[in-house]
Order: C-alpha cells, then structure tokens, then sequence
C-alpha cells in the first residue's frame, strides 16, 4: 500500500461532502471516554467502514464512527473510536486518522487516552496532561517515504504537545473537580498490561502514566504542524503499585466514574480554543 497524499485526500474530501461547513476541532477519544460524544450537537455520524481508505476499529469501549457537528459553539469532529497497534496496524497505517483530520481543516487536535498511573502521587480518576512522550519502541508512523505534502523528513518534537493548550488546560482545571497533573505518558505496545518491573523501570526512565495510544498520534500531528493536546486519564494504579491484578473492567469502571466531570473539562477548553 503506498500512502500518497491523494490517499488520504480522498478520505477526507467523503467526510467533507458530508459537513456543511468544515470542523474547526479535531478529538479522539479513549477508552470507555465515548461519552464525550453523547454532546455533540446536530450530529452527523459517519461509520469508518463508510470512509474510504479508512481503518475499522476492533477494539472494546470503542464506536468506530466519526462524528461532525457543534460543541459549546464550536464545530468538532470526533472520532468515537480509534485504532492502536495492538490491534494489528502497523505504526504508518495509524497515521491516517491524522493526516485525514489535518486535510479537514482542524486548527487543533484534542486527543484522550486511559492511562496507568505511575507516578506515586497520582490516584485513579485523575487526569494528566501530557507534556511529552516516550516511546522506546523503534517504528514511527513517518517510517517509509516521506509525503512532503504533510511535513519535511526530519522533524522537531520539542514542543510537539503544545505549550498554549497545555497552559490552557492546567489554568482551566482550576474550576473543575478533577485533580489534574502535568507530566509525561509512556508507550507501551500492550494488549498486555505492564509487569511490576517494566513500571519500576517506567518510573526510574521519567514516565508518569503508561498507555497504549496516543504517540503515534503525537507524533504524526507534529509532522504536520497540528497544534496538539493530550489528556489522559487515570484509570488505574500501574501494575505491581496495589496488590491486586489489572482488569480492563477496573479501566472501564474508573473511565464511566468520572465522564461526566471529564466531558465538561473537555468542553470547557474546547470552548477556550
Ligand atoms: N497500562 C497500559 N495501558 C493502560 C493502562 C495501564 O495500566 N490503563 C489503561 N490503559
């Protein structure tokens, strides 16, 4: 499969056929986060297998549609499911949900994980904004020929979560309930949780919450010079922390106790935007 701007041009220009004006927000949401999209007003709901060149989603807790309309004002499109490498896409084929949410117009992308907690002085149910990654996995999403088009071959990752939105999204959980922290998300590949030692050896490489997202986005977002939050949720305590085994109902269960709070702190910043 070669993945030619045209690709993902078509993608895009099915989805803009479907809006009478173009989004101006792009969000993708995590794990048991899909309530989120119950607040999307006047929407248009478009199931990926609609979207040509498009993934399909197998994942749990996951819709597997793209939704456009308005929140608090503003003209989103969300995507109520997104895809991960360990469901079997390679890292390159995880970049088209980006680069087509990129040719929709979007200024800014908002994207929404379940995370592990790492750091001791989280709790579950608190939220982090992610103010930089690591990923020792080798593959990138930009691997093979560069699309020119998107960005340049070699690109800058410092300020790939950006400064303002990350500024923005601490100065605005002031007003919620939540406990928000700022503070750097590991890629693990999954779909295994982490053993004990991989965490102590997370915590000791600087990580604060473990996850098996994200990144890809990040990274393909920088590529293209899309302005890029990153909240992630505590769904759990990182392995070995308690003594009792990780279940994905814990991560489900902890994700449904606080979407209410976590959608309105979404739409706050949105509306900040
Ligand atoms: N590890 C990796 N991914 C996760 C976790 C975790 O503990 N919780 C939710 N997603």
């Amino acid at each position: 499969m070669s993945y030619t701007y045209d690709f993902y041009r078509q993608s895009a220009d099915y989805l803009l056929k479907k809006c009478v004006t173009p989004p101006e927000i792009g969000i993708i949401l995590g794990s048991g986060l899909g309530h989120f999209a119950s607040q999307i007003e006047n929407p248009i709901a478009v199931p990926y297998s609609d979207i040509p060149n498009f993934l399909l989603s197998t994942a749990i807790g996951h819709a597997g549609q793209m939704i456009l309309g308005t929140v608090v004002g503003k003209r989103v499109v969300c995507m109520a499911g997104r895809f991960h490498h360990y469901e079997g896409y390679d890292f390159e084929q995880l970049a088209i949900p980006v680069r087509v949410l990129k040719l929709l117009g979007i200024r800014a992308l908002i994207l929404t994980n379940a995370a592990g907690a790492v750091n001791m002085g989280y709790r579950a149910g608190d939220i982090m904004v992610v103010s930089d990654h690591i990923k020792l996995m080798g593959a990138s999403p930009m691997r093979g020929p560069n699309v020119d088009e998107f960005g340049p071959r070699f690109f800058d990752m410092c300020s790939a979560y950006t400064p303002s939105l990350r500024k923005l999204a601490l100065e605005l959980s002031e007003r919620s309930p939540l406990t928000v922290h700022e503070g750097v998300y590991f890629f693990m590949p999954g779909p295994q949780y982490e053993t004990p030692a991989e965490i102590r050896a997370i915590r000791a490489l600087g990580g604060d919450a473990v996850g098996m997202s994200t990144v890809t986005e990040a990274l393909t977002a920088s590529h293209c010079g899309l302005p890029l939050l990153a909240l992630s949720v505590m769904t759990n305590m990182a392995a070995g922390v308690l003594d009792v085994p990780l279940t994905s109902e814990e991560v489900m269960e902890t994700a449904n106790a606080i979407e209410g709070p976590f959608t309105e702190y979404v739409k706050d910043i949105i509306s900040h935007i």
